[in-house]
């Protein structure tokens, strides 16, 4: 018998029963829901709305579900729909009259808000940590291959020389983002919606910030109908969790390039690599492909979300119920794909033979020509229009740049000396850009112990 079933006369239809519960994938919040209910049997005692002792026995009772529940020993039944049920009626199975006090001045629809926010919390510093252990990996290959130089890219065609090293940290920047995102969404859902019952309050003089503290919220919901009515704070996570799934895949993407024959600037340990059932020779990198397409997933769950929300009158509708699965298999999928890219990359090896190769292509330093030009006077517009001309003419002559005279330069870059012959060299390019935030061995040697200090315990 469902625990709203006063009022009907007729049992729910089973294909509505199948149809409506949410216990097959809310179970997992089972030990916040216990949080909760403990919290809120406190405050109904410490109130004198209920008795110390039925709340002891409330406490105690919930206890004992939860290890039934971590030790398997617990039955869910989709006739009870959801976690609150299951466990609230468990509850009074056991302990009888205490157990039917449990729900006095709550509304599921508060108490499902709040189970949520518990329950984010939690994963909010959980992926926080996942990330972090992704920048380690990153920051250690970094410390691994200092000096090692190679092509930098813009439309994936050669731009300049960079540190692989350089590369890497940028994907550390990105993810010390989304970890601030984390914490900042994470503040934002660290509110209590206990006490707004099903929309407008209560008429019991319930101590609403009392509850919020004992659960760790750093403030209450100050409306009712909007701490029942609105899920931004799930919204607002799986934008955060899909911006970080979007840098998974483009660095999958760098991988991806990278581990191709063509580039062959890396390589990858066998145990993170898979082969062809039908090509004997192949060596796939299937985590960093996976990992590429999981982030549609995850934005679907983020659209989804978005669009469950875009039409709902104000307040509680069982819309909202379909807000669980897409923000579950989002922290699933992210949480796992971060793991096991951090994992994988520990395995990356530069090969810094093809890598040298690549970046010993000499167009790489047209801009420190033309900046050296600069430095000597012509206006960047003009450098940049003889350096241009300088390019098309080696192209011309079927030369690369460092094979020009500097005969050849002066036709078409009439202030050039021997210096500007000299420039066509990967190490002096990277080590020229020495301004904060450039690719320079000093300023990357710097910004490996930044971040080695930043990331410790
Ligand atoms: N399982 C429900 C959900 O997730 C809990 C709230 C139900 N409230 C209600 N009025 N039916 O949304």
């Amino acid at each position: 018998m469902a625990l709203w079933s006063g009022r009907f006369t007729q049992q729910t239809d089973s294909l509505v029963q199948k149809f409506s519960e949410s216990i097959s994938y809310d179970r997992r919040l089972y030990p916040f829901d216990i949080q909760g209910s403990q919290a809120h049997a406190k405050m109904l005692a410490k109130q004198g709305i209920i008795s110390q002792d039925d709340a002891e026995k409330i406490v105690a009772g919930l206890n004992d579900i939860k290890k039934d529940i971590d030790d398997g020993n617990f039955d869910f039944s989709i006739a009870l729909e959801d976690i609150h049920m299951n466990i609230e009626s468990r509850l009074t199975e056991r302990i009888g009259q205490p157990g039917a006090r449990l729900h006095t001045g709550r509304s599921r629809n508060d108490q499902i808000a709040t189970d949520e926010r518990l329950y984010m919390r939690y994963e909010a510093d959980d992926i926080s940590l996942h990330v972090k252990e992704m920048q380690r990996s990153l920051v250690q290959l970094a410390a691994d291959w200092p000096n090692l130089i190679m092509p930098g890219f813009t439309h994936l065609q050669h731009a300049q020389p960079i540190l692989f090293a350089h590369h890497l940290l940028a994907y550390v920047e990105m993810f010390g983002r989304d970890r601030e995102r984390l914490a900042d969404a994470r503040k934002r859902l660290n509110r209590c919606p206990l006490g707004a019952g099903a929309i407008a309050g209560c008429t019991l003089p319930l101590d609403r910030k009392f509850t919020a503290e004992q659960l760790g919220f750093d403030d209450i919901l100050h409306n009712s109908m909007d701490a029942v009515g609105d899920r931004d704070y799930i919204i607002e996570f799986l934008a955060a969790l899909s911006i970080i799934a979007m840098h998974l895949s483009r660095l999958s993407e760098d991988i991806i390039l990278w581990f191709s024959q063509e580039f062959a600037f890396i390589e990858l340990g066998d145990a993170f690599t898979t082969g062809s059932s039908l090509m004997p020779q192949k060596k796939n990198p299937d985590v960093a492909e996976l990992t590429r397409g999981k982030t549609g997933r995850v934005y679907g769950h983020l659209m989804a979300m978005l669009t469950t929300m875009k039409g709902l009158p104000l307040t509680y509708n069982r819309d909202l119920q379909e807000d669980k699965e897409g923000l579950f298999d989002a922290i699933d999928t992210v949480k796992l794909t971060l793991a096991t890219m951090s994992a994988m990359l520990t395995t990356l090896k530069p090969n810094e033979k093809n890598m040298a190769a690549a970046a010993a292509d000499p167009a790489l330093e047209a801009t420190d020509l033309a900046e050296w030009l600069v430095k000597h006077g012509t206006p960047f517009r003009e450098a940049h229009r003889q350096v241009g001309g300088f390019v098309a003419f080696c192209n011309q002559k079927g030369i690369k740049l460092n094979e020009a005279s500097l005969d050849d330069m002066k036709t078409v870059i009439p202030t050039a000396t021997a210096e500007c012959l000299a420039l066509f060299n990967p190490r002096k390019s990277v080590e020229g850009r020495a301004l904060e935030g450039g690719t320079a061995p000093v300023r990357v040697a710097e910004q490996i112990s930044r971040w080695q200090e930043l990331l410790k315990e």
